[in-house]
């Protein structure tokens, strides 16, 4: 089968098309025939060394997120049958070889989830990371439920910090579907329109230097909980805006200043600080992520593409580095490798 590896970390040039055998789903596992792969900053980052993810043969298939159809299954599995539509999400965690930049692989079944009749392929490799991590985040304050739902954020004020970015986009769509206000900042004007189609209710410009004031304007009492890409350079308009007893729920610090916080105020505030990584937030977060994204899919309040924010720019497999270095350019919306043919 073709596989995109890398045997060394690097720049995008470690990317390599490759021949690989198909592999065998071993107990408790299945085979997936990928149809569309996902890119995301944590695959650029982990191409470049950020985990030491090297597999047999030194071969690493990069790519966490995709969709595809289960075409083998291993013993033990009654969870899919062969033909499902599913979607993947840390496909390659702790396991190199099994990316979704390939024709094939082999994932546990806890990283496979149903893909929702309503939703493409393209819509199937755009889930995974963005979805799960907003949901997590979202469910992060004190007293939070354990899965969304409608009604479930009804009378909260929630602040997505860069609304235009993937997980932003995702953040702002199932707070909306929960029933919460959602404000959310963004750098400019073509990004505040995509922030309004994923359903934003209010949209302020954070460069701006009344930002917080702006916030407080909409929001007197003050956010109940905010989602946080960049810890460190929005650390005071956060502490600026957060209601007592709020939330800051952080899974990112682009744009790379420190974050250090002061005692007493956030003291004052009842203040909470919720970091959030993917990797390690447990079998029962993804499980409770995944049940909720789909219901949120299924009722149409989770879309992908232009008209929901977060517009599609497509790769072909042999052009894995360009897409990689799509992500890893800033590209605004979801950068998705097509790998085969859906029939
Ligand atoms: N912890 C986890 O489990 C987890 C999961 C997913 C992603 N991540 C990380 O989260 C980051 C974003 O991922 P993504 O896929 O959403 O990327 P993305 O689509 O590139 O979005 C990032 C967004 O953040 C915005 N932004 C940057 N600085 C900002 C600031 N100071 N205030 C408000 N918005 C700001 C950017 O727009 P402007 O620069 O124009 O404002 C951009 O829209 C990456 O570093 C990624 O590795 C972490």
């Amino acid at each position: 089968m073709r596989a995109i590896v890398h045997t060394e970390t690097g720049d995008s040039s470690a990317l390599q098309l490759v021949d690989r055998p198909i592999p065998t789903p071993g107990p408790g596992e299945i085979r997936v025939r990928v149809v569309v792969s996902g890119v995301n900053p944590t695959d650029w980052k982990n191409r470049r060394g950020a985990t030491a993810n090297s597999g047999e043969g030194g071969e690493t298939v990069p790519n966490q997120d995709g969709s595809g159809i289960v075409d083998a299954i291993g013993d033990g599995v009654e969870e899919f049958a062969i033909g499902d539509r599913v979607w993947l999400s840390l496909a390659a965690y702790q396991r190199p070889a099994s990316g979704t930049a390939q024709e094939f692989t082999v994932v546990p079944v806890g990283r496979a989830f149903a893909l929702p009749g309503n939703a493409s392929f393209d819509d199937g490799a755009s889930i995974g990371i963005p979805a799960l991590t907003a949901h997590r985040a979202l469910t992060s304050f004190e007293g939070a439920p354990t899965r969304l739902e409608p009604g479930a954020l009804s009378g909260s004020t929630i602040l997505v910090a860069g609304g235009a970015g993937a997980v932003g986009n995702s953040a702002i769509q199932l707070a909306h579907w929960a029933g919460a206000t959602v404000i959310t900042t963004v750098s400019g004007d073509a990004k505040a329109a995509l922030a309004r189609s994923a359903g934003a209710d209010h949209v302020v410009t954070y460069t701006e230097p009344d930002a917080a004031a702006q916030i407080r304007a909409i929001a007197p009492d003050g956010i109940d909980l905010v989602v946080e890409v960049a810890a460190g350079r929005n650390m005071e308009l956060d502490h600026a805006v957060l209601a007592t007893r709020g939330t800051v729920a952080i899974y990112a610090n682009d744009g790379d200043r420190p974050f250090a916080l002061e005692v007493r105020p956030n003291m004052v505030l009842n203040a909470r600080y919720q970091f959030v990584l993917l990797y390690t937030m447990g079998a029962e977060a993804i499980r409770n992520g995944a049940s909720a994204v789909n219901a949120a899919i299924e009722a149409g309040a989770l879309r992908f593409g232009e008209d929901a924010g977060v517009p599609f720019h497509h790769f072909e497999l042999e052009q894995a580095a360009a897409a990689h270095e799509a992500v890893e350019a800033g590209a605004v919306g979801k950068v998705l490798i097509h790998v085969a043919a859906a029939e």
